[in-house]
């Protein structure tokens, strides 16, 4: 299951939680409504690869690859970990299958509050084209995920504000509980 909840401001160390005291967490549903969609999949390899064969399928999922982020891995991993966590869009969908290790995605809520989603070991996450969001590692410091995409790949981040952008407008208007 994915966990999500309503952020404190980020002052010290954006790797960890930030989890408000009580925390305020934030249902699938919530999520939903600004066009994040989660899917669980199975930890048996055999059943996961259905279920990810599907959704490919589905989805029109046409691209895929695997990233692995870690001080070992990332040129310049401090600096590269900013740039993830500069707040931004893209003019597609964001989606990941998290198979190793953990991080946390950052998504504006409907208020403009930041919603802080935990994703791990199997979760599968589409966020829609034109949310805001950001991402950046946990305390870990590693994360192995796949990525998708309907035909060739585009992984340009637009930062904030990139309001006038018309995938930003189509967002707003297809998502009237979010913005
Ligand atoms: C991405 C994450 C950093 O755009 O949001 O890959
Ligand atoms: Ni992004």
């Amino acid at each position: 299951m994915v966990r999500a909840w309503h952020m404190n401001e980020v002052t010290e160390d954006q790797r960890k939680p930030h989890m408000t005291d009580p925390p305020q967490f934030v249902t699938l549903d919530q999520l939903k409504d600004l066009g994040v969609l989660y899917f669980g999949i199975s930890s048996d390899p055999a059943k996961a690869e259905e279920q990810v064969t599907k959704l490919r399928k589905d989805r029109g999922y046409t691209y895929q690859d695997e990233v692995i982020c870690s001080r070992e891995k990332l040129p310049n991993y401090d600096e590269t970990l900013k740039t993830f966590f500069t707040e931004h869009l893209h003019s597609d969908e964001e989606i990941r299958y998290v198979t190793e290790g953990s991080g946390y995605l950052d998504v504006r809520d409907k208020n403009d509050k930041w919603i802080r989603i935990e994703v791990v070991p199997n979760v599968f996450i589409i966020l829609p084209a034109g949310i805001y969001h950001r991402f950046t590692l946990d305390e870990k410091n590693y994360i192995k995920a796949h990525r998708y995409f309907v035909g060739e790949p585009v992984w340009t981040a637009h930062n904030r504000p990139a309001d006038d952008m018309e995938i930003r407008k189509e967002y707003i208007r297809n998502h009237p509980n979010a913005g």
